[in-house]
């Protein structure tokens, strides 16, 4: 471990202070003085080897293919906690015991309802608008039906906790055009969830625990993800002073983006154009590693992991489980499989480090439950809120500053403005 490097720039040499992480891999060189004592800035387009703060939310070993959640590997948690207790263990560091669970669970269950003008105002918009402006939005206005009390205090996290997921079954029962139905707070967060998608009017609903379970594990697998585009977005917004709610907004936004969340609808659409023109893999693998094609293998590569995405391979285990289990055949599964076999030991994939990530799997396991492709992205932001609320009360805690990064300016130099012709 050092604590200073020394650059040297044009012949002058610069003592800079490193910043160590707990593990000796993550360390960084601190250029916050660079600009003041040498006039130059750095340049580092999608901030590829910029870090924007300290944290200790999650934590990412892309080389190894590992992911902690307040240092508990991922594995572990799939294997021992619920998604509750997982949003209990990001937002307030540890594990829940069964005293601290029943108070937050109870907790959750008080806030679960709508403003009543929720159910008017969705109804004013256009049906074909797609699910995650719907929740964006909705997550916006938010604010206008909160107590400023609320807002202030600390319950505001648990309240958003409690009705995202009414708003999410809101949005779909409005997309698929049936009316909304009541929360039932005598059951689990998630089987409420299916729930309020699925419950018909008339009918008895069953619960499917086998469902539950592998959706349970899929929020588990989103619930956070360090400094990814989304949640930086939301703790830029939280940078400037916005609020809670217009943060987190703005973060649904950010994940709606195909190079991002919205990945996992593009990997269905994806399957199913193969699927209908002949599963013909090596003609879209070929496709994919043409530069002047823009087309891209959709739940592909990513920024971090350059061995494999640990979430991939839980989510690929669920998705057969629960296929197996419901005694489906789904040739979009056997397909992603294929994809990924020939992928994985193709030279172009392997040289530039591509592995599946978290969406190639995921939309198989949407799609068997019977969420539709639309939906997708905004079952991502379900499980990705706790997240999302941990990192914006991290960086208010740390009273991080407002993010505005430099740029290098390429326009015209200073010229004068000529109307004489
Ligand atoms: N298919 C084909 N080639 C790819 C793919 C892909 N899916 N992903 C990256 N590459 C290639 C790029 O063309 C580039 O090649 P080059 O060096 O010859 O120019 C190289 O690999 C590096 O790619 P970058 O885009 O520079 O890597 P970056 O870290 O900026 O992007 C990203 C990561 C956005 C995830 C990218 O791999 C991608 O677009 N993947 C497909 C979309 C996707 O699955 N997104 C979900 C990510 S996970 C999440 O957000 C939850």
């Amino acid at each position: 471990m050092c604590d200073f490097v020394d650059i040297d720039i044009n012949g002058s040499t610069y003592q800079l202070p490193v910043v160590n992480g707990i593990y000796s891999n993550n360390k960084a060189i601190n250029i916050s003085k660079l600009v003041e004592n040498t006039g130059f800035i750095t340049f580092d387009p999608g901030f590829k080897n910029t870090g924007i703060t300290k944290s200790s939310i999650s934590f990412i070993d892309g080389e190894k293919g590992k992911l902690l959640y307040r240092g508990y590997p991922i594995e572990q948690i799939i294997e021992k906690c619920s998604f509750i207790e997982t949003c209990y263990l990001i937002l307030n560091g540890d594990i829940p015991n069964s005293k601290q669970l029943e108070f937050f669970s109870q907790k959750i269950k008080k806030f679960n309802f709508l403003h009543p003008k929720f159910y008017e105002i969705i109804n004013q918009i256009p049906n074909f608008y797609h699910p995650m402006g719907f929740l964006s939005f909705l997550t916006h206005i938010m604010t206008a039906f909160t107590k400023s009390n609320l807002i202030e205090g600390n319950d505001i996290y648990i309240d958003l906790l409690s009705k995202f997921p009414l708003l999410v079954a809101l949005i779909y029962r409005k997309k698929i055009g049936i009316p909304p139905i009541l929360s039932d707070t005598n059951i689990y967060y998630t089987s409420n969830l299916l729930k309020m998608f699925f419950s018909v009017s008339n009918k008895l609903y069953h619960h499917n625990p086998i469902i539950e379970d592998a959706l349970d594990k899929l929020l588990i697998l989103h619930a956070d993800h360090e400094q990814n585009c989304s949640t930086t977005t939301v703790r830029l917004l939280g940078s400037a002073h916005v609020g809670l709610f217009s943060s987190i907004s703005s973060g649904i936004n950010a994940l709606w983006g195909k190079r991002h969340g919205g990945a996992n609808q593009a990997v269905i659409e994806m399957l199913e154009i193969m699927l209908q023109n002949g599963s013909n893999i090596n003609k879209w693998i070929n496709k994919a590693k043409n530069k002047k094609d823009p087309f891209r293998l959709m739940g592909f590569g990513h920024r971090i992991y350059k061995n494999f995405d640990p979430r991939a391979v839980i989510a690929k285990k669920v998705a057969e489980k629960l296929i197996d289990k419901l005694g489906i055949h789904d040739p979009i599964l056997e397909l992603a499989k294929k994809l990924e076999e020939t992928a994985l030991q193709d030279s172009y994939f392997q040289e530039k480090k591509l592995y599946p990530n978290i969406d190639f799997y995921s939309g198989i396991i949407y799609q068997s439950i019977g969420i539709p492709k639309e939906m997708f992205t905004v079952m991502f932001a379900l499980g990705r809120l706790p997240g999302w609320i941990a990192h914006w009360r991290e960086m208010k805690k740390n009273n991080d500053p407002i993010g505005r990064p430099r740029q290098i300016y390429i326009g015209y130099k200073k010229r004068n403005i000529d109307k004489s012709n």
